[in-house]
């Protein structure tokens, strides 16, 4: 098993894809290694290839705002994304991108254990909720298969930057976060109820 640090190290210098060839810096993630909540986006824009960083361009201004808004930091939480360097014009991922990918992903999982996994965007819930249409599944949580085998609780959200073009997706977004408090907690008692 690895540490973050290691998984870090080694996106740094990856290339299972071809997105290394393009990237001035990997975008590993961010975050509490004890985050009871993981926020899945879909990968590096200009901004975060720059700095290294997850979500600190305009989109991620707005999800710092998200977080704010259920009282917590960006400290609190861990914040990844389902491909790990910037892919060219910022196209959408090709699933063969996600599929080499992923095992970092996993491992961030594994080791973080979150209790809630949060996907901005269509691209991250298809990677753990495939089949599902966003505007259906946002904001309803579903108990599905986890890393590891058992269920995991996943809230698959619009992704930020969708506000940024369209502002009658703030008000969505801001919506579907207000309800992730309760839900936390509801499933911090079902899984302290399952281990008694
Ligand atoms: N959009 C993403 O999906 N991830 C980032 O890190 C930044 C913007
Ligand atoms: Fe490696 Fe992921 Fe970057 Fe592809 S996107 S080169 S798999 S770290």
């Amino acid at each position: 098993m690895m540490t973050l640090n290691e998984i870090e190290n080694t996106c740094r210098n990856c290339k299972k894809c071809i997105l290394w060839e393009g990237r001035t810096n990997s975008v590993p993630g961010e975050g509490s290694p004890r985050a009871e909540i993981m926020f899945i986006g879909e990968g590096p824009g200009k901004d975060e290839d720059a700095q290294g960083k997850p979500f600190v361009g305009a989109a991620g201004k707005f999800l710092n705002q998200i977080i704010e808004s259920i009282g917590l930091k960006r400290e609190d939480v861990f914040i990844a994304n389902v491909v790990k360097c910037r892919p060219p014009n910022n196209r959408d991922p090709e699933p063969e991108e996600i599929q080499a990918c992923w095992p970092y992903l996993e491992e961030q999982v594994r080791i973080i254990k979150p209790q809630l996994i949060i996907t901005l965007g269509r691209h991250s819930m298809g990677r753990f909720l495939p089949g599902l249409k966003i505007s259906e599944a946002h904001g309803k949580p579903k108990r599905y298969k986890g890393i590891d085998g058992g269920k995991q609780v996943y809230y698959p959200m619009y992704h930020p930057a969708v506000a940024l073009y369209n502002g009658s997706y703030r008000k969505v977004l801001l919506e579907d976060a207000s309800r992730i408090p309760k839900l936390l907690k509801k499933i911090k008692e079902e899984n302290l109820n399952e281990r008694s």
